[in-house]
């Protein structure tokens, strides 16, 4: 037997006006997004902006329902949007911020083990990273290199045969 360690890299910018123009640009998206959130139960409002690789920006926001689990988090709304409008299109970066009516978030908002396993089909299929931008409501942006990144030993299609 042998011990394998897996590491990755993030950086962490100190606020948003240290990101480069284009990703402060796509987490205003997201930022915009977040206020049009339905989330009457949880009162923590998400927004999910998209990059593709043709330049267009997909926004999405989480959707809850009174049947808790049918409600659907930011990130698979945009995302999807994004498969359905731009079927093809490479996804190239999500941004994604998160604020909440009972506190102030001032940690970067991680994607759900959910939404990490369908964006890494998106990442699959396009065989091409998709950068994450992770913001809170405030504070430090982090940024991902890739979403197989944060989602070690991935479940995909590969095993589907
Ligand atoms: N939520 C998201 O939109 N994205 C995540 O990655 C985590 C959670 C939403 C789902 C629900 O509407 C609320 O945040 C509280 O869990």
């Amino acid at each position: 037997m042998h011990k394998q360690k897996l590491s990755f890299e993030l950086t962490i910018f100190n606020g948003l006006a240290e990101l480069p123009k284009e990703m402060r640009v796509l987490m205003s998206e997201a930022v915009a997004a977040r206020k049009n959130a339905y989330a009457p139960y949880s009162h923590f409002q998400v927004g999910a902006a998209v990059l593709l690789e043709n330049g267009k920006i997909v926004i999405g926001n989480n959707q809850e329902n009174a049947s808790y689990p049918s409600g659907l988090c930011a990130e698979r709304v945009a995302v999807f949007q994004a498969g359905a409008l731009y079927p093809g299109v490479p996804i190239t970066s999500v941004a994604i911020t998160a604020t909440s009516k009972n506190h102030v978030v001032d940690t970067p908002a991680a994607p759900c083990g959910n939404c990490r396993q369908a964006i890494l089909e998106y990442e699959n299929r396009q065989k091409k990273p998709i950068t994450l931008y992770l913001m809170g409501e405030t504070g430090k942006v982090i940024q991902c290199n890739a979403v197989a990144d944060i989602l070690p030993l991935g479940f995909d299609s590969s095993f589907l045969r």
